[in-house]
């Protein structure tokens, strides 16, 4: 007689940029649980929702990250929080319904996190009654700043999933405080950062220092007192739509930004939405446009203004993959960043961060971090950023950062 073969099925969904990091050790995990356990194999189905959609926002991730082909693609694109949101809900009911799963993951705080982990937890498979259980990674931060659409996705996230799983201790108490079952609660490291490790020794590899002329053999020596060959350069990333939707915040931040262009180039990979605020008004003329390879492609009026080469100055290029992303934080004297996960990568890798928000809701960060919150304010980022320069690298792991995450979360699944 065939032994009976238990299988559970487990379905992840990506939808954003920072989500792909998140899910890819997931997979690897499920993929060494079936190894290790013939007899108790986990079905695995990935969902991605098409909330990023291009070469730059998505694509070249799949290709970095080793991820597998989508099983299904919903194909929602860009619109209004509710337009995007709705569109994601409308198809992963249908997917639910096909695919039966017996767990669904979300990772993060974007509208396709929530959307999906709203209708998990409304569904149910025909008459029997069966739900499908839902997993939210990344549980338990808080902002506390309910402006942030990002904040509202979490909290709502949170209160649907039967399965916390929580990067840093806040998230712990932030839970308890909002009266969740502390049995739902798993404090199992960083996902994200499981990725980070893995793919290290790739990053260093890029030769994105050597493109840029930031490096002048390529690739930065091993030896760190040999950093002759590479030049100081801070890296920037600016998306919240609070700092760079509104002209006025958007201009502050960058004329703070001037003192750190007096000691070195600043390198500025740009998000989509953050492109539309900077050809005009207060902010024209205040960018370079880097031209070749890792240019900024599109806008006709940015096409004509590119230079090759770095300037003085801050220096513009298109949205950069995984590999070539972690190989610029890596060697960069600075980040300056309103990106949550930067703010956790940068404490891994001891690289100094400055914050340009007025809160975080990743705390552990800056109480063992290398981040500064530095707020919005012009002065005062002025001051975090010369605070941050004098500083020394210092890399830190707060407890469960270990590349371990994935493994903790796959093993707590593969028993329900
Ligand atoms: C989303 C997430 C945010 C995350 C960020 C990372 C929400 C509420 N926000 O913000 O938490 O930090 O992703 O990038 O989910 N666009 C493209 N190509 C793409 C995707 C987007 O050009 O592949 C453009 C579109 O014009 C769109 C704009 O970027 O209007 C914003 O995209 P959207 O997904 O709505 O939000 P993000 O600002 O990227």
């Amino acid at each position: 007689m065939k032994q009976k073969i238990s299988k559970m099925k487990i379905l992840s969904v990506v939808g954003a940029r920072p989500n792909f990091m998140k899910v890819a050790p997931i997979i690897e995990a499920i993929k060494a649980h079936n190894a290790a356990k013939p007899k108790a194999k986990i079905d695995h189905v990935l969902v991605h929702t098409g909330q990023h959609y291009d070469e730059s926002m998505s694509d070249s991730f799949f290709r970095d990250l080793k991820l597998p082909k989508p099983d299904r693609y919903l194909g929602v694109g860009s619109a209004s929080h509710a337009v995007q949101t709705a569109e994601v809900m409308k198809k992963f009911e249908a997917v639910l319904a096909e695919d039966k799963p017996d767990v669904v993951i979300v990772v993060g705080d974007v509208n396709s996190t929530v959307a999906c982990a709203l209708v998990a937890s409304k569904f149910t498979y025909g008459d029997s009654g069966k739900k499908p259980l839902i997993a939210h990674v990344e549980a338990g931060l808080r902002s506390f700043d309910r402006t942030m659409p990002e904040e509202l996705n979490r909290i709502v996230t949170d209160h649907l999933s039967d399965y916390l799983f929580v990067t840093e201790k806040s998230g712990i108490e932030n839970l308890r405080n909002e009266g969740i079952d502390p049995k739902k609660v798993h404090f199992v490291g960083n996902t994200m950062i499981d990725t980070m490790i893995r793919f290290k020794p790739q990053a260093a590899k890029s030769q994105i220092l050597g493109d840029l002329g930031i490096a002048e053999n390529g690739i930065p020596s091993k030896n760190r007192n040999k950093r002759g060959a590479l030049k100081p350069y801070a890296l920037l990333t600016l998306h919240r739509p609070s700092n760079v939707d509104n002209p006025d915040t958007f201009n502050e931040i960058i004329h703070a930004l001037k003192d750190v262009t007096r000691s070195m180039p600043i390198i500025f990979p740009v998000h989509p939405r953050t492109i539309a605020n900077m050809n005009g008004g207060q902010l024209k003329g205040r960018f370079h446009f880097v031209a070749g390879k890792y240019a900024k492609t599109g806008e006709a009026q940015i096409l004509e203004k590119q230079k090759t080469g770095l300037q003085p100055g801050i220096n513009v290029v298109k949205p950069l993959g995984y590999l070539d992303f972690l190989q610029m934080m890596m060697n960069a004297r600075i980040v300056l960043t309103d990106s949550g996960g930067i703010q956790e990568e940068t404490t891994c890798l001891g690289v100094p961060c400055v914050t340009i928000r007025e809160n975080t809701e990743r705390p552990v960060t800056v109480e063992q971090g290398t981040n500064l919150l530095a707020g919005v304010n012009r002065r005062a980022i002025k001051r975090a950023c010369k605070t941050q320069i004098e500083s020394k690298r210092k890399s830190t792991r707060p407890k469960f950062w270990d590349g371990k995450a994935a493994h903790r979360i796959i093993k707590m699944l593969s028993r329900v």
